[in-house]
């Protein structure tokens, strides 16, 4: 295995990231992990770099200071140097999983809760499930002095193993100070009674009884791609899987073989916001608005893949390593799984002479699964036969609940069993796309199908054209998706031009998505302005990696896409970054429950005008085998 500027960092290598502060900076007690990422090299490094030259590695670590509520930033080199150390003033750590475990135990031993949970007939805080969520900038008066604090909706546990998400304990939270686990608050409003439909979901309970016969899938001569280290070799595709606790599962260095020649496609692609804005005004709803992957870090929260379970085939799965809180090493194994697909007709036609012509599709899959209490994300990376890529976001888990209170309505929520409410809400994700499109300097150009009226230009009422609009400056470059008019974003090399001296480009074609419910000026509007375009497109800079700022935790919002765009910098002939909005609007369904099937949301990549023909054209037929 050779070591790439680019690979994931190792258990050692962030050990010995936590040594060197510890030892270099006094870090103690005080100090807790808050994130520790891989350093990228910037890219013209990585692209100069030649198999086999010494790699400077290093991790950009945030540390965060409970005793003067500060938030450092270093880079730190993996051989025990630190390089660079500076404060980040007003940021605020994300929640570390210490913190929140001490904040639970704190809110389980608190009198008022003891006591608010017998009063509902609970007699043990053991059997009460707590969750800690952020408050995003909605705290309570008198508690808004820029202390770190979470809130803990509860869900009672009747007997163990029992799905707790059917027994929301409605009305009572406890409030509790993150850096020292005081709780600062308990809020009860009895008197609303917990649903008790219980909601079995594991086999022992349901018994599975729909069965089908065996499918196996099989690859008797082997998967058709290697893996080095990081790198991935498929089909002509060629890319590197990256890994960091903070956005999970990366995609760097996208190449193709076109013809015998490696062309360059993507720098880097990776999920770098998920945020899930809820829609009940209910006290139990209203500050749900937790940013997945800025105020947790999804990747902390990576599944252990099982084979033929998760993922069918013939799996290579890649192992992660992540920093907890308190600076001990994690290492998840089977994190990342990388296999093929069957994936129906690539193509095919039949003749006039009856001649028939057909191709087999398969895809290559990157992904991986994250857990964040009550729900799944699946991301999902796909490299096809036809020179194009998808991401999907499966999305799939329990739905978040709440407890009816008698009397009262509820038009913002589902109600999925009697007094058992599913707020709706919306998964809305941040897609940062450094595209490289046979090269580094790109431009952007919106494509719209347009007709027009009846007349000289279209005669027959049926013509319609394309209008190309190039975005060209940031400002010009904050655009929705248009499906009445086809719309899609193509980024081109202007120097680069096809056999019919068409500029080379890839385009951003849109798949399911949504737009935000929340106004604008409310505090989740403010806090994630990002989501009110579907497409931003910014130059490459090297900190400007998440759409809602580096810290969004208790932000009041503003930082990220909207600040760095109202500079209006120039978008012609540079290293452009698409950044594409998605996502579902959730409004719960009864069959959402027990454990909500999955539901998908992405977008393609597709190329348009980069090959002179179908790169699908190539491809081998399969033989007709274990066919009946
Ligand atoms: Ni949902």
């Amino acid at each position: 295995m050779t070591q790439h500027p680019l690979d994931p960092l190792t258990a050692t290598e962030l050990k010995s990231v936590v040594a060197t502060l510890r030892r270099d900076r006094g870090l103690d007690h005080r100090h807790l992990m808050a994130m520790v990422q891989l350093e990228e090299p910037a890219k013209e490094r990585v692209l100069s770099w030649q198999a086999g030259e010494p790699v400077d590695r290093a991790a950009r670590a945030t540390v965060w200071n409970r005793a003067t509520a500060t938030v450092s930033e270093a880079v730190v080199t993996v051989n025990g140097e630190v390089l660079e150390w500076k404060d980040i003033p007003g940021a605020l750590s994300p929640v570390l999983g210490p913190e929140a475990d001490d904040a639970l135990a704190a809110a389980k031993a608190d009198p008022r809760v003891i006591q608010a949970l017998a009063a509902r007939g609970i007699a043990s805080p053991d059997d009460v499930h707590m969750e800690t969520w952020p408050f995003g900038a909605q705290i309570p008066a008198g508690l808004d002095d820029g202390r770190r604090l979470i809130w803990t909706p509860m869900w009672h546990r009747p007997q163990p193993g029992a799905n707790v998400y059917a027994h929301p304990i409605g009305g009572l939270r406890a409030i509790v100070d993150l850096d020292n686990a005081e709780v600062v608050a308990v809020e009860n409003e009895p008197g609303i009674p917990i649903p008790a439909t219980p909601a079995p979901y594991r086999l022992d309970e349901t018994g599975g009884g729909v069965k089908l016969r065996e499918l196996s899938i099989t690859q008797p001569e082997g998967a058709s791609f290697t893996v080095d280290g990081s790198a991935i070799n498929w089909e002509r595709w060629r890319f590197r899987i990256g890994f960091c606790q903070r956005e999970g599962l990366v995609i760097h260095d996208v190449r193709f073989d076109d013809e015998g020649t490696e062309r360059r496609i993507a720098h880097r692609m990776s999920i770098a916001e998920l945020v899930i804005p809820y829609g009940d005004p209910s006290p139990g709803a209203y500050r749900k608005n937790a940013f997945d992957t800025g105020e947790f870090g999804l990747g902390n929260y990576t599944n252990s893949l099982a084979l033929g379970c998760d993922c069918l085939g013939e799996i290579v799965y890649m192992d992660a390593a992540v920093v907890d809180g308190d600076g001990n090493v994690r290492e998840i194994p089977n994190a990342i799984c990388l296999h093929e697909e069957d994936f129906g007709i690539l193509w095919k036609h039949t003749d006039e002479l009856g001649h028939v012509e057909v191709r087999r599709g398969r895809r290559f899959v990157a992904s991986s699964i994250v857990t964040v209490n009550n729900y799944e994300y699946g991301y999902f990376w796909y490299f096809y036969q036809d020179g194009s890529i998808e991401f999907e976001a499966k999305l799939t888990g329990i739905v978040l609940t709440l407890a009816a209170e008698p009397g009262q309505e509820y038009p913002s929520s589902t109600e999925i069993e009697p007094g058992l409410l599913a707020p709706y809400h919306q998964h809305i994700f941040c897609a940062r796309l450094d595209l490289d499109v046979d090269g580094t300097e790109n431009s952007v150009v919106e494509v719209d199908a347009v007709a027009h009226p009846i007349g000289p230009e279209n005669p027959h009422g049926a013509a319609y054209v394309t209008r190309e609009t190039p975005l060209d400056v940031e400002s010009a470059a904050q655009r929705l998706i248009d499906p009445m008019a086809n719309r899609y974003w193509k980024v081109i090399n202007p120097h680069r031009t096809n056999h019919v001296a068409q500029p080379v480009g890839y385009k951003l074609v849109p798949g399911h998505t949504t737009y935000p419910m929340a106004h604008r000026e409310s505090v989740i509007g403010q806090r994630a302005g990002f989501m009110y375009s579907h497409l931003w497109v910014t130059p490459n800079a090297p900190d400007e990696k998440y759409p809602a700022g580096d810290y969004p935790f208790q932000a009041e919002g503003g930082a990220g896409l909207p600040a760095w765009t109202s500079a209006n910098r120039s978008l012609e002939d540079t290293d452009v970054v698409l950044w594409y909005v998605f996502g579902t609007n959730h409004i719960p369904r009864t069959e959402d429950w027990p454990v909500m099937p999955v539901e998908r949301a992405g977008f393609h990549l597709k190329p348009v005008g980069f090959f002179r023909r179908s790169p699908g054209i190539d491809v081998a037929p399969s033989a007709a085998v274990h066919c009946h």
